[in-house]
């Protein structure tokens, strides 16, 4: 397998072809952006952690049944994916009222939902990825109904299935975006699982371990990134 040219360059991640045209090679950056690219940074091995954290997930799931893009990792940085069709839907499962959800209902962060809450969102940066429900997705043709149908399904099945294996490592998984694409004929769970994705509080504390360090300012980024590393890699 040969890496090839660039694809595409987004803020968080480089995406170059191979020479197999099924496969492409995910290389994660140091570069921390937020507020759709407003706010920027490096975060000292932030790319390194998110590829290591990513294997780690992709693989439990893996192991669970859920399908997703990643192959194997390459080195520190770089992640062999399968090439997906990326649905323009990113969506955000939610176990505890935080981010955005908190803002738009007025509510206080940190209260368990009765249930998980799923949303969808437009991917597109120049319209800051807009909330958008299941008549946009398949009226708009982002996705059919069994894809988001699939695609929900599978973003439950994942929270289901990191929620204890992260408890166990004495984190609560307050929220995260998934993003999933077509792979011959199957939706899969693509992109990566990491801080910068998913929202991580200590279970005891309540310490915010994610990119909320970095948006909010927080301090301490890169510990808590690689305090998740830590407990990920530590047997629960
Ligand atoms: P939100 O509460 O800000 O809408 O974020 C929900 C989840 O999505 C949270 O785990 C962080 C993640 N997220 C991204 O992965 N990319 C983004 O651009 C944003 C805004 C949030
Ligand atoms: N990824 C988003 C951006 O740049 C924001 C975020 O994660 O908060 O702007």
């Amino acid at each position: 397998m040969e890496k090839r040219e660039l694809l595409y360059e987004g803020k968080a991640k480089k995406l170059f072809a191979t020479d197999d045209p099924g496969l492409v090679i995910q290389y994660f950056k140091d570069d921390a952006t937020a507020f759709d690219g407003t706010k920027k940074a490096t975060i000292a091995s932030k790319g390194v952690i998110n590829n290591a954290c990513s294997e780690i997930f992709f693989r439990l799931l893996e192991g669970h049944g859920v399908r997703t893009h990643f192959v194997e990792r390459l080195d520190e940085r770089e992640m062999l994916c399968r090439r997906l069709d990326i649905v323009p839907v990113e969506m955000i499962v939610r176990n505890v009222m935080a981010g955005s959800l908190a803002r738009r209902l007025g509510r206080p962060e940190g209260d368990r939902l009765a249930a998980p809450i799923v949303e969808y969102c437009y991917k597109s940066d120049a319209l800051h990825d807009p909330l958008i429900n299941r008549w946009h997705v398949t009226v708009l043709g982002f996705a059919t109904g069994a894809e988001i149908d699939t695609m929900t399904a599978m973003a439950l099945r994942v929270n289901e299935i990191l929620t204890p294996f992260l408890a166990a490592r004495k984190l609560l998984l307050v929220d995260m975006k998934l993003e999933f694409g077509r792979f011959q004929g199957d939706i899969l769970l693509g992109d990566e699982i990491c801080p910068d994705t998913c929202r991580f509080w200590d279970a005891d504390t309540g310490r915010k371990l994610d990119k909320d360090r970095f948006r909010h300012d927080l301090g301490d980024v890169a510990e808590a990134y690689h305090e998740v590393h830590r407990r990920l890699t530590s047997p629960a």
